[in-house]
């Protein structure tokens, strides 16, 4: 059952109503991409003080994907891209935009859209990167939807990619065994009825110190530590209020309600996180999308990588209505409801 949205709400979204400037906009086509090299725990075991055992029942991750040396986030992106645009039948000379989110760019400059660019022929394309950590892709997928509801673009290819392995201390247990690389990409492009209902975006930079890579280049030289760093139990505990937040906002948003939901898409940070959200949200678990067992935390990738794998696996379909949440570094945290 739908409530009418209601306009002196912090959460009133015109578009829910009234569309916007006539146009609606969704996702037409799904990609991914994982290096081939497979981590597992036992892998782990051998390079840190760590046993399957902790990091199963902890994070419920049992292996990763690690990119090659040579092999870069512009390359994860573009895989992932080319695959979601055979899907969706389109080429590069269609596309008017390419968004990457990402925290590891392949060089400080140019971005890693502009590489993608190149690598996919997008001759006609604008290229950019965001940076909004593990709530990237949901940052993304907003910005690309106003270039279409503005009529500014009509196709908008939004990609999720990350070479995490290449800012994780391998000495440091706390961290390494949580993370892994790979891309996710969506087509989005102007449709004849409404896709993308409501999204709700935020950010609090007083808890940046919990979650973060401190470093950066400066007068030639690293300043400061080229490591991921996090405070776990912190962040575990921020992102379960934060997810079963902005999930409420986003459905109020869109005038839906949660039970409207037919699948939810966390994040993919550890399942423990991924299930006290369902619980909290009154959603029942044949309705959280879970792939962190064997992607690992995959930052702006992991949401588009879930969602492939199950748009693939024929469980997410035409019509469908599904929630997809970010929270990480930042702190930035985000959801949108779509039809899929
Ligand atoms: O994308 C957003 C970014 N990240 C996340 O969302 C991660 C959020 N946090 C988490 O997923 C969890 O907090 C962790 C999985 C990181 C940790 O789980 P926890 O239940 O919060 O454990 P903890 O931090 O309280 O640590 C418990 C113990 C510590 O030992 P002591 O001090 O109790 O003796 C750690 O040193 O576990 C130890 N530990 C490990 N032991 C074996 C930490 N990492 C490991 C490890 N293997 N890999």
């Amino acid at each position: 059952m739908n409530e009418s949205p209601d306009p002196a709400s912090a959460f009133y979204n015109p578009r829910a109503e009234h569309g916007f400037l006539g146009r609606s906009c969704s996702i037409t086509a799904v990609g991914s991409y994982v290096p081939e090299r497979v981590v597992t725990n036992a892998e782990l075991e051998k390079m840190v003080e760590t046993t399957d055992e902790w990091i199963t029942t902890r994070t419920g991750i049992k292996a990763r994907r690690i990119a090659a040396e040579n092999e870069f986030t512009s390359d994860l992106g573009a895989k992932a891209a080319l695959k979601a645009m055979e899907r969706a039948e389109v080429s590069g000379t269609d596309i008017d935009l390419i968004i990457v989110a990402t925290i590891t760019p392949d060089m400080t400059f140019p971005s890693t859209a502009a590489l993608v660019q190149q690598k996919i022929g997008a001759v006609r394309a604008a290229a950019f990167d965001i940076e909004a950590a593990c709530s990237g892709f949901i940052y993304a997928l907003e910005i690309g939807q106003q270039f279409i509801m503005s009529r500014t673009y009509d196709t908008v290819l939004v990609i999720g990619a990350e070479k995490l392995s290449s800012i994780i201390n391998w000495k440091d247990r706390n961290t390494c065994v949580l993370f892994g690389d790979g891309a996710g990409a969506v087509v989005l492009a102007r449709a004849d009825k409404p896709g993308l209902h409501a999204s709700v975006l935020r950010a609090d930079g007083n808890h940046a110190d919990i979650l973060s890579v401190p470093g950066n280049v400066c007068g030639g030289r690293i300043v400061g530590s080229p490591y991921l760093q996090m405070q776990g139990s912190q962040v575990f505990k921020f992102a379960v209020k934060v997810l079963d937040e902005v999930a409420r906002e986003t459905a109020a948003a869109a005038g839906m309600q949660l039970t409207d939901v037919d699948w939810l898409i966390p994040h993919q940070a550890n399942v423990r996180i991924l299930e006290a959200t369902a619980r909290k949200l009154g959603l029942p678990l044949e309705r959280l999308v879970v792939t962190v067992d064997h992607h690992g935390n995959t930052s702006a990738a992991s949401v588009p990588l879930a969602l492939d794998e199950y748009v693939r696996a024929g469980k997410i379909r035409a019509g469908h209505r599904v929630m997809m949440q970010g929270v990480g570094g930042g702190f930035t945290w985000g959801a949108v409801l779509l039809d899929f």
